[in-house]
């Protein structure tokens, strides 16, 4: 069963006309000591963003099988990244970001999982210097393109994928989309408020409001991979965007793997769950692996 409180948002999105204008992160790099132990403490405790992290690890997994090299750019305290490595032993990742706190978190996560195919980097995401030409099988981005100040930040941001990325390489990049309203915003960022740290409502606001429009990815989907690239968004309000390419089969004991972890989910994520895999799979995307 869906979440209802969606709807008047849901509403409210269809009927303004223009987007709110962009207002770019005031910390680009999260750094702030704080900053980054309750962005870290929201996505560890099964907490704010379980279900999000869940949904992209279960589709970026669908895109990167058969991969043996996959970079992650702005990986921040890799809580994302951990559980893609978890569930895919066989391929090596690397996380890349600017701050130096976000990768020591990164780290000790890392380590206290265990996790030996992960390393990571201090590198910005629009100057990928330290990786060659067509080195990549796959490159994947969760939850970090907004931090980029600018829309020409984006483009060359997405120019460094297309030289980094092996000819037919796998991609998944998610991010927020702008909204329409104000009211939109607060909705979303608050919902959760009394189950997280505040720092981290106010982050997610902040977020929401430097969100680049979905017209944006699809203009550079377009620039950068024509074809074989597609752009996908949560339906009507485009609140979430997906820029991926091809999904591949994910073996049968993969699916009851994730099963597994989406019954463990608490019972309010495990509704946002479903609800990110239905107002995906209305916007157009297909191959649900929790189907
Ligand atoms: C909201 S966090 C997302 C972290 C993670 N991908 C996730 O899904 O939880 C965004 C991260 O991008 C990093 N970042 C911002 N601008 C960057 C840049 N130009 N290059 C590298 N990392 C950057 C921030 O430091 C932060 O750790």
């Amino acid at each position: 069963m869906p979440n209802l409180a969606l709807i008047p948002t849901f509403l409210r999105e269809c009927l303004v006309s223009r987007s709110l204008p962009r207002e770019p992160e005031p910390d680009l790099v999260m750094e702030d000591a704080e900053q980054v132990a309750a962005y870290a403490e929201a996505g560890r405790i099964n907490g704010a963003m379980a279900a999000a992290y869940l949904f992209h690890s279960a589709h970026i997994s669908q895109v990167i099988q058969e991969c043996r090299t996959v970079l992650d750019l702005g990986c921040g305290p890799a809580t994302q990244l951990a559980q893609i490595a978890q569930l895919n032993p066989d391929i090596h990742f690397t996380g890349i970001d600017l701050s130096p706190n976000m990768l020591a978190d990164a780290r000790l996560h890392t380590e206290a999982l265990k996790l030996h195919n992960v390393d990571f980097r201090q590198a910005d995401i629009t100057r990928l210097d330290a990786f060659e030409d067509h080195s990549m099988d796959a490159v994947i981005s969760t939850m970090a393109l907004h931090h980029l100040p600018t829309p020409e930040h984006l483009d060359r941001c997405f120019a460094e994928i297309q030289r980094v990325l092996k000819p037919g390489g796998a991609l998944y990049l998610t991010d927020f989309g702008r909204l329409k309203s104000l009211q939109s915003v607060i909705f979303f960022a608050y919902a959760n408020a009394h189950h997280q740290p505040h720092l981290f409502s106010l982050d997610y606001e902040r977020s929401l409001r430097a969100a680049f429009l979905k017209e944006d990815f699809v203009a550079l989907a377009a620039k950068y991979f024509s074809l074989e690239v597609c752009v996908q968004s949560t339906f009507k309000v485009p609140f979430l965007v997906v820029i991926k390419t091809a999904d591949k089969p994910l073996p049968e004991a993969f699916r009851q793997r994730i099963a597994a972890l989406r019954g463990e989910l608490k019972p309010r994520y495990r509704r946002d769950l479903t609800d990110l895999r239905l107002f995906f799979a209305l916007g157009g995307l297909k191959n649900d692996p929790f189907a």
